[in-house]
């Protein structure tokens, strides 16, 4: 049978303009896609993929907030790697998990962000579900947060981890920010905080880096944050704690000092936590959602809500990085490892920290000390947009355009030339 002739085709349209079917499509027909203008590259994972388009030998990737050993090379912590061989030898199949994940791994993870001693743990209180890594964990508490309180609107620090902004906005927020960055001091503008927190309206969701604020690297002291948590609770806002860097500061115990001060103050507060950075599980997406509740009862109605939120995304989440966390944290040996090999990575951090300021002192640099008074893996250079292009067009060197450089990328073989780097961009204004 010959096909029909092109004037039987049916006549679709798109925003009111004919749509060629292919069958019959010249190059110049417009086509469901073909108005799309280019979105721009994502400001963190898009330096990674300019940096991997760099053909140029000697380039250093300090954008991404990626550790990476003293050679230069991707970290694989020995126990995970003790854990995923456990794992391996047992040749399991590989079952769907339950729809809110691994249970082994969510009773880990509440411990370990909340204090297996907590008496939020005791009451169940607290409804934790796996997630796709931090990221993950942040858009199902902000997809669930919607559904209950739909006009709230989201305050994020300014400045934020820049998917903080993306996320929550496709979510449905309206999203602003508080005062954080004090750029003339150098440190957090802790007035300027409290002080728009104070003006939030009720029911207002406010998000909070618990530690190794991302991209600053400035935290707030015990008494600043109790000061932040006493607002929250007075104003009825909503703390939603982002923890990626947990063990990244001081310590897994004292960097959650935010999450336990919230346990002991506020009646509903959510966590997100991350286990891409503590056990260089990154691709492997292992994160948590944790909210807290009023009692037992409501966090199992809370679970159940969360439980349609994950179904009606990607069903049930993966079981591997799951196994190999909850595997680490439930044994002693690998914890105790990990512990070690984590103190390690946070003190290499540091070092890199006082190492690049020598470097830069040394070219007669003396108003970036601040790169030691910084946590976590993150520096807020005090570069401009300008100034960090040219890091990356004339040096090789890629940070970010906010002027975040991941300090954790530095060693002794790159760290002479980042600093002659920043010192030359540095003439630019
Ligand atoms: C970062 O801030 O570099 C990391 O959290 C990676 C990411 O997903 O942005």
């Amino acid at each position: 049978m010959k096909p029909p002739r092109p004037e039987a085709y049916p006549v679709r349209t798109h925003n009111g303009k004919p749509v060629a079917l292919c069958a019959e499509r010249k190059a110049t027909d417009m086509t469901l896609f073909s108005e799309l203008t280019q979105a721009p590259a994502d400001p963190i994972l898009g330096v990674t993929e300019a940096f991997k388009a760099d053909e140029r030998t000697g380039k250093v990737n300090l954008g991404v907030g990626v550790y990476l050993d003293g050679e230069g090379k991707l970290l694989l912590l020995g126990c995970v790697a003790k854990a995923a061989d456990r794992i391996a030898a047992i040749h399991a199949p590989h079952a769907y998990l339950p729809i809110d994940g691994l249970g082994d791994y969510l009773d880990q993870v509440r411990e370990l962000v909340f204090c297996a001693d907590s008496p939020l743990l005791a009451d169940k209180r607290v409804v934790t579900v796996e997630a796709l890594g931090g990221t993950g964990a942040l858009r199902l508490g902000a997809d669930m947060l919607h559904e209950v309180a739909p006009g709230a609107k989201v305050l994020v620090s300014d400045p934020s981890w820049e998917n903080h902004q993306a996320l929550f906005a496709r979510a449905g927020f309206e999203v602003g920010t508080y005062r954080y960055y004090d750029a003339t001091n150098r440190g957090v503008d802790v007035e300027g905080m409290l002080a728009d927190l104070r003006d939030a309206e009720a029911g207002t969701i406010v998000v909070l880096h618990a530690c190794c604020h991302n991209p600053t690297g400035y935290d707030l002291d015990h008494e600043q944050w109790a000061k932040v948590v006493d607002i929250i609770a007075e104003r009825d806002l909503v703390a939603f704690c982002d923890m990626a860097y947990q063990g990244f500061a001081e310590g897994l115990a004292e960097d959650a000092f935010l999450v336990r001060l919230c346990a002991g103050k506020l009646d509903n507060f959510l966590v997100a936590t991350s286990f891409s950075k503590s056990l260089t599980l990154y691709g492997q997406r292992v994160g948590a959602l944790s909210v807290v509740c009023a009692d037992a009862a409501e966090a199992e109605r809370l679970r159940s809500r969360l439980k349609i939120v994950i179904r009606t995304n990607y069903s049930n989440p993966p079981i591997f990085g799951a196994l190999v966390a909850a595997t680490v944290l439930s044994d002693e040996e690998l914890r105790t490892d990990w512990h070690a090999e984590l103190a390690t990575m946070r003190e290499r951090i540091k070092a890199m920290r006082t190492a690049l300021l020598t470097e830069l002192q040394a070219r007669g640099i003396d108003d970036m000390g601040h790169v030691v008074v910084q946590r976590g893996m993150f520096s807020y250079t005090g570069l401009t947009a300008d100034q960090m292009r040219a890091l990356r067009t004339d040096h090789g060197v890629y940070g970010t355009d906010a002027g975040r450089i991941c300090i954790a990328g530095l060693n002794d073989t790159n760290l002479a030339k980042v600093a002659d780097a920043i010192a030359a961009v540095r003439m630019i204004r």
